[in-house]
C-alpha cells in the first residue's frame, strides 16, 4: 500500500490545505493528515480542536485519516512506512523553507520522498496566520475555510 504523510500544523485547516490533501488523496492509496509540532508557531487551537476541523471536512474521502504528533516527523513517517510526504507550494517565499526540511528528512529517514503539490491559483495566497489576522479584525473569511472552521474561529479570535 502507497502511504503518504501530509503534515502541517493546520491551525487551522484551509481550502489551501483541503486542496492539498484531496489531490494526494486521488495519487495515494492512504494519505495520513499528521497534525504535528512547529516549535517556531504557537497554535491558536488545540490538537483536538484541529483534529474536529479536519475530521468534518475529510470525511468523504475513504482513504484519509488523521493523526497527532508530537515528534519528528522522519520517524514518524519510517514508522508508518510511508513513502511519501506530500507539501503544498504556494510560491517562491514557501520555496527555501520547504526545501531545507526535505532535505532535513531526507538526512533523517532516506526512505520517503517529499512530494511538492502546486497551490491551485485561488489558493496562492491564503494561509492560516493571513485567516487568523482577517478575522481578528472581523473580515470575512467565508472564502477560505470551511462552516465549521468560521464556527471554531467566531468563538476563539474574533476580537470583542
Ligand atoms: O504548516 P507548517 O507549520 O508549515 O508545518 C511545518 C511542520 C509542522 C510540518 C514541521 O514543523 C514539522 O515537520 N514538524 C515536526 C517536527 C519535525 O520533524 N521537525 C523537523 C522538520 S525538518
Amino acid at each position: 500500500m502507497r502511504i503518504a504523510v501530509c503534515p502541517g500544523s493546520f491551525d487551522p485547516i484551509t481550502y489551501g490545505h483541503l486542496d492539498i490533501i484531496r489531490r494526494a488523496s486521488a495519487i495515494f492509496d492512504k494519505v495520513i493528515v499528521l497534525i504535528s509540532v512547529n516549535t517556531s508557531k504557537k497554535p491558536s487551537f488545540t490538537d483536538t480542536e484541529r483534529r474536529m476541523m479536519i475530521e468534518e471536512n475529510t470525511k468523504q474521502f475513504p482513504n484519509v485519516e488523521i493523526d497527532i504528533l508530537d515528534g519528528l516527523l522522519a520517524d514518524y513517517v519510517e514508522r508508518v512506512g510511508a513513502i511519501a510526504i506530500v507539501k503544498g507550494l504556494r510560491a517562491v517565499s514557501d520555496f527555501e523553507y520547504e526545501f531545507q526540511m526535505a532535505l532535513a528528512n531526507k538526512q533523517l529517514y532516506n526512505g520517503a520522498e517529499t512530494v511538492f503539490l502546486t497551490a491551485s491559483a485561488e489558493n496562492m495566497y491564503l494561509s492560516s496566520s493571513v485567516v487568523k489576522q482577517i478575522a481578528y479584525f472581523d473580515g470575512d473569511i467565508s472564502k477560505f475555510v470551511p462552516e465549521n472552521v468560521l464556527e471554531f474561529i467566531r468563538k476563539r479570535l474574533i476580537k470583542e
